[in-house]
């Protein structure tokens, strides 16, 4: 494994990006702190929800074109941005596999523990299959030089990032891609408000725990003495945007004090800290933003129903 994203480098993030979003106006936390090992644990549960779609319909679209992905690219080389220990990984590698130019899988994540847990499995299920895990923050989009590669950025995680970040992100990506290279795309759709709604406000409350979990990480790692409980968790859709956006909502007035910032934060009752967007697609939208930075959508896949999709583009 290369490490190109250290705990210090997160570390220095996790403070610059809490000391800027807590003293903004409205407050505002970015989603990649939500996933510690109980936040992580929290997100397994919530791909279980019978409200929370994303995961198994992408699984199901994944299932039926994986070949096609794989002939259509050839690719010898899978790049999975992520960590890649899931059955979505090995739907891939096992098509590339029949097409007998796989050779490399390159497995990205920020969390050195579960690009190892990765690692390790894939290594032990594809004997011959060359394995080169990097620990980096993959919403990057930087990549190490390589060939005839398919990079997978799935589970709808692009969605997370601002509109202004996705450009970035695709930019960047673009330039670490050599002409012909493939991109595969997941994202949810645009449908209707109230299942969407659902889906991140689910009845058994496993969506508002891992909301609150972000006050928890701050707690933990910032010297912070949030009291998540006196947080109501907001689940709303934007439609102008099109995102739906997650709020912890100040259940009265507080002083919240941040001890390694030296921070002190005040809330009015009521007041919320956004902290996750969720955009949600349509193929025009996807089409023209990945054309912005120089990627051409070649085959656009969803499910039945259009709740999911899969794109495939070519650098
Ligand atoms: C799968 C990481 C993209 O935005 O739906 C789930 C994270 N947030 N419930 C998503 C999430 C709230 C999720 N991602």
């Amino acid at each position: 494994m290369k490490t190109r994203f250290t705990e210090a480098d997160a570390a220095a993030e996790l403070r610059a990006d809490v000391r800027e979003g807590l003293t903004d106006e409205p407050k505002w936390l970015s989603p990649k702190w939500f996933y510690d090992a109980a936040g992580s644990e929290l997100f397994e549960r919530i791909t279980e929800l019978p409200e929370y779609y994303q995961k198994r319909t992408e699984a199901r679209i994944l299932r039926e074109r994986a070949l096609t992905i794989a002939e259509t690219t050839r690719s010898s080389t899978l790049v999975e941005l992520g960590s890649g220990s899931s059955e979505k990984t090995r739907l891939l590698l096992d098509a590339l596999r029949k097409t007998g130019f796989l050779q490399r899988f390159v497995p990205l994540d920020v969390s050195a523990s579960a690009l190892r847990a990765a690692v390790t499995a894939i290594e032990a299920d594809y004997p011959g299959l060359e394995v080169r895990g990097v620990v980096d923050d993959f919403t990057t989009g930087r990549l190490d030089d390589g060939a005839d590669r398919l990079v997978a950025f799935l589970g709808g995680t692009i969605g997370n990032l601002l509109p202004e970040e996705r450009a970035g992100f695709f930019a960047a990506l673009r330039e670490a891609l050599r002409p012909g290279e493939w991109l595969l795309l997941g994202t949810d759709l645009v449908k209707d408000p109230d299942r969407l709604v659902r889906a991140y406000d689910d009845a058994a409350g496993v969506t508002a725990e891992f909301n609150r979990n972000v006050l928890r990480v701050l707690n933990d790692r910032l010297d912070a003495d949030f009291v998540p409980e006196e947080f109501d968790h907001v689940a709303l859709w934007n439609a102008e945007q099109e995102w739906i956006e997650m709020r912890l909502r100040a259940r009265r007035a507080m002083r919240v004090r941040v001890a390694r910032l030296h921070l002190e934060v005040d809330f009015v009752a009521g007041e919320e800290i956004r902290t996750e967007i969720s955009a949600k697609f349509r193929r025009g939208r996807v089409r023209d933003e990945l054309a912005a930075e120089g990627f051409a959508l070649e085959h656009w896949w969803t499910d039945e129903a259009g709740d999911f999709a899969l794109s495939l583009c070519r650098a």
